[in-house]
Parts: C-alpha cells; structure tokens; sequence
C-alpha cells in the first residue's frame, strides 16, 4: 500500500465551470479512511458539483487526485464500483416496493447474492414485515434510510450523501446519522453534504465551501477557532429591536435574535465592543460566550459575499 492509500480521498486543484460559471475553484481536500466529513456551504455553492466529481459523474475541467486510491479522471469505473452516492433528490422508485427497489439496485450493480444481501438490508431497516409496501408510501425519514440501505448494498467503501437528511424530522434525522456512525465504525469514509449545525457538529470534521472555494477545514472546534469571532450573548427586554439597532454598526459583523436573547459578533472585539457599549448596562445583561458554527458561517458566507462583490 502506498502512503496516499490512507487517504479515501485526495484530490487537489479541482475545477468546474459550466459556460462561464467558475462553480469550483481549485479545490482541495484530503479525508482519511474511516473518518465522517460535513460538507457545508450556502446554496450554489458548489457542493453537489464537487461530490459528482468525486465519484466519477463529471469531468472535472482541471485538477486530479484519487478517491480509494483510483485516479479521478482514468479509473471513475473502479471508483465508481466501491461507492455509494445518495443524490440530493430521492432517486429511488416511488411505485416499486421497498423489496423491488433494493433488488433492482442489486441488478444494477450485478451483485451476487442478492436475495441474501436484500434481505438483511431489509433486517437492517427493521422494515421486514413491510418490505412490500410501495417506496412512495413511505415517510420522508425511511425513504432516505431506503435510499442509504440502497446505497451500501454492494458494500462500498466511500459514501458521497448530498443533503440525506433534508427536510426530515429531528428523530428520523439522529437514527440516520446513527447508522451513519455506525458504517464509519466498520471503516466507510462518508463525505455528507448538509445545511443541519447539529449535523455538522456530529461529524469527525467539516469542509465549508463558498462560491466554489473552501474556505475553512479541521474539526467544528478548530473551525470555530479559526474564525477568531468574539461574540456577545444579551439578554434583555425587546431583543428584536436592540438586534435591529446593532445591525450594520462598526465592528459588528453579524447579529441574530435567538428567543429572548441576542447574538452579536465580530472579529475586531474593541469595534465589537463599543458598538453594544450603550446597552451594557440594566435591563440589559450580557456575557461572552463561545460563538457557534453557526455564528461563524454566517460570518464566513458575509465575508465571500464581500470577496464576491
Ligand atoms: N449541469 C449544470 N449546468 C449549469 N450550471 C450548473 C449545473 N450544475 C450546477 N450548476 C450551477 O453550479 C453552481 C453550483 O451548483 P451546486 O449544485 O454544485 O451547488 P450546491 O452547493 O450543491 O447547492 P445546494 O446547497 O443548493 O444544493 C450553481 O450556480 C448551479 O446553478
Ligand atoms: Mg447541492
């Protein structure tokens, strides 16, 4: 095995333009096996392009590297064969029933074993006593389980999931991240696209991509880090208005009621300061907290708007 092995995947200066659309710019990333990587980024950001080109769909204008060890551009067929990819849109069949589905993926793979393999994915889901209902029946919580059980049946190695989890309930949402620690735990690399903080708080690391750029890397700690944002909790009557008010001052980069309470942040903590320094006082109480990821997003999806403009 060579050094780069390691790596499930290791590409370097990808880019992407669709006419004169740059969407991905020299993009970068190296994940190690077995690891759960977010991938987060404001819509259009260049999410969905980067995972296609990660497993083979597109053609990456420039840039190379290896996903599993196989060249991006020269052995997508073998890359392609050890990965599962949830598309951002349920892409399985809403009038074949859960059984047809999972055995019409195993055709398409050419898998052997496959009444074996369907029904212990089946078992898996806990869905055996309904594996004849219709796919589209299905709330949207177990249609993405069903597309993830579809997904693994041929035991890839590297999980690409564009935004699995979109639009489903908070419970739904925790046992599919479950299952999704638990292939981590049996060695699959998962690159997970998602707009959820909670998500991306659950995942071994993150990559957050603007504009088609990567912007920041590491784990939510050392992205929180890295922003070297101050921010402010008040609390205090009309919190809605004092964030109006806070809105576009010096030193305030962003600011969010949150209930009773308001977030304001900054990266210049003097400027930061001064700007709520008329409220520092009764009714008013405030405390510095540590920003949350989503604070920092915010601020980073500010910041490239600005780059962008
Ligand atoms: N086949 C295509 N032809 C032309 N433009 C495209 C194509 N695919 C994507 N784009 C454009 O590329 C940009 C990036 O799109 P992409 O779908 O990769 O973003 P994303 O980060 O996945 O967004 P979202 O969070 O909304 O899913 C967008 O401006 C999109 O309109
Ligand atoms: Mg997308």
């Amino acid at each position: 095995m060579t050094a780069e092995a390691s790596w499930a995947i290791d590409v370097a200066g990808l880019n992407k333009s669709f006419g004169d659309k740059h969407v991905v710019q020299d993009f970068s990333i190296q994940v190690a096996e077995g690891r759960i990587c977010g991938f987060l980024g404001p819509n259009g950001s260049g999410k969905t392009t980067t995972l296609r080109m990660l497993c083979g769909l597109l053609t990456p204008d420039s840039g190379s590297g290896t996903c599993l060890g196989f060249d991006i551009i020269g052995q997508s067929e073998q890359i392609k064969r050890q990965t599962g990819y949830m598309t951002q849109r349920f892409s399985l069949y809403e009038d074949l029933t859960i059984a047809e589905n999972l055995e019409f993926t195993a055709r398409v793979y050419g898998l052997d074993r496959r009444a074996e393999r369907v029904d212990r994915a089946i078992a898996r889901l806990g869905l055996s006593n309904r594996r004849d209902q219709l796919a589209g029946s299905l709330s949207g919580g177990w249609k993405q389980r069903l597309a993830l059980a579809s997904a693994t049946l041929h035991e890839p190695k590297l999980l690409l999931l564009d935004e699995p989890t979109a639009g489903v309930d908070p419970k739904a949402r925790r046992d599919f991240w479950d299952e999704i620690h638990d292939l981590a735990g049996q060695g699959l690399t998962v690159l997970v696209s998602t707009h959820y903080m909670d998500e991306a708080e659950r995942c071994h690391e993150i990559a957050y991509i603007s504009y088609g750029k990567l912007i920041a890397r590491g784990t939510a700690q050392d992205v929180v880090k890295g922003s070297h944002l101050v921010t402010f909790h008040g609390e205090g009557p009309e919190v809605g208005k004092l964030a109006h008010e806070l809105q576009g001052k010096p030193g305030v980069e962003t600011v969010a009621p949150f209930g009773a309470a308001v977030h304001v942040s900054g990266t210049d903590r003097r400027a930061l300061e001064a700007a709520i320094a008329p409220w520092r006082k009764a009714p008013y109480r405030w405390s510095e907290v540590e920003p949350t990821l989503e604070d920092v997003f915010i601020q980073l999806m500010g910041q490239a708007e600005d780059n962008f403009a």
